[in-house]
């Protein structure tokens, strides 16, 4: 079968397609016919060797799929060849196969296709344990969602709205405000022309934002902070920006607020069948179309760094999806 390999550390250019032995599956997994596999800003950062985890070489990028079941391992209960199914990866992604645990496969219907399908798990899956798990966020709050346009941003934005929150979409341009506009947001500050602090303050009438969910971080992660309302809480999601931001606690202790970690990958070991609950709830969301999984751009598998790129560059609205 084709798969892209990753065999050092380096820049979307030097992956290569390669010819490599198909998956057996083992006791309780699935082997996987790939349809549709997602990227995400990390597979950016994992071939770079710039990310917390770091799979052995070669690896392919690429940590969710949409496809087809082949073949069942011993042990397996609860599905059959032919199963349209969605699963999570966390790598090996970008190829026409791949065997994973049983487990980690969830069942689409009939009426989602393939490329919404492999969207769905990492950012909607991060956003809905973020809102909900983490903030507790109750219908009425006020939400800015920093990168709104971005895949975990848009995730936000239709999350925060179907749990009843006022939404308020920050991104770097007009474009991708209206964007996030169609797709939950109720109000709009572009970053690139005002100052978030002060705009974020003037649309929630002084009072500040409830929540904050940031996958951007750098400069904006500061600004969002001083602009969160009292006992407010603030999602550390990421830092597509590329800088870490160092907090003033001062902050903390001035607003009664919380700054929350959210690392989805860790939870979802940690508590796999809330995991699962989220999931099959969301799979039935983007079936019944209360959320999009927008796909921005679908590419051929041997064009990943093209896909890549769009990442890269900051111009994705929703998904990149490969098609192997
Ligand atoms: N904590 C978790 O469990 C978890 C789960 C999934 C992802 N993440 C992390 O969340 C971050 C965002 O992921 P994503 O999938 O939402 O990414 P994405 O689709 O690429 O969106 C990121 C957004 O960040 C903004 N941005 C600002 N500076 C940028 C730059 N130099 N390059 C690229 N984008 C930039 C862009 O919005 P504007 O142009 O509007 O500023 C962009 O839309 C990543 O760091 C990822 O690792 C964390």
């Amino acid at each position: 079968m084709k798969a892209i390999l990753c065999s050092h550390y380096c820049g979307p250019d030097d992956l290569e397609l390669a010819e490599i032995a198909d998956p057996v599956a083992a006791a309780n997994e699935v082997v996987i016919a790939i349809k549709a596999a997602s990227l995400n800003f990390f597979d950016l950062l994992m071939i770079q060797g710039k990310y917390q985890i770091k799979p052995p070489f070669p690896f392919s990028p690429s940590a969710e799929v949409a496809g087809v079941i082949e073949s069942l391992g011993e042990g397996v209960t609860g599905l059959r060849p032919g199963d349209r199914v969605i699963a999570s990866c966390g790598h090996n992604g970008a190829r026409e196969k791949i065997a994973v645990p049983a487990a980690a496969v969830v069942k689409i219907p009939d009426t989602l296709d393939f490329d919404r399908a492999a969207g769905i798990i990492i950012t909607y899956g991060t956003a809905l344990h973020a809102l909900e798990d983490r903030a507790k966020a109750k219908p009425g709050e006020t939400l800015a969602v920093l990168g709104a346009a971005g895949g975990t941003g848009l995730a936000a934005c239709e999350l925060g709205r179907a749990l009843g929150l006022k939404v308020i979409a920050c991104a770097s341009s007009d474009e991708k405000l209206a964007f996030a506009r169609e797709h939950g947001a109720e109000l709009a500050l572009n970053y690139a022309k005002k100052d978030l602090k002060d705009g974020l303050k003037k649309l929630t009438g002084g009072k500040g934002v409830d929540i904050v969910f940031d996958p951007v971080g750098g400069a904006f992660a500061e600004a969002a902070l001083r602009a969160i309302a009292w006992e407010g809480r603030f999602l550390v999601i990421g830092f597509a920006a590329g800088e870490i931001p160092k907090m003033p606690l001062n902050l903390a202790l001035l607003k009664g607020c919380d700054i929350l970690g959210v690392f989805w990958g860790a939870w979802t070991r940690i508590d796999p069948a809330k995991n699962r609950a989220n999931l099959e709830k969301l799979v039935a969301w983007a079936a019944e179309g209360k959320i999009s999984s927008h796909v921005d751009r679908t590419f051929p598998l041997a064009e990943i760094a093209a896909a890549l790129k769009v990442l890269a560059g900051r111009q994705a609205m929703g998904k990149v999806i490969l098609h192997p």
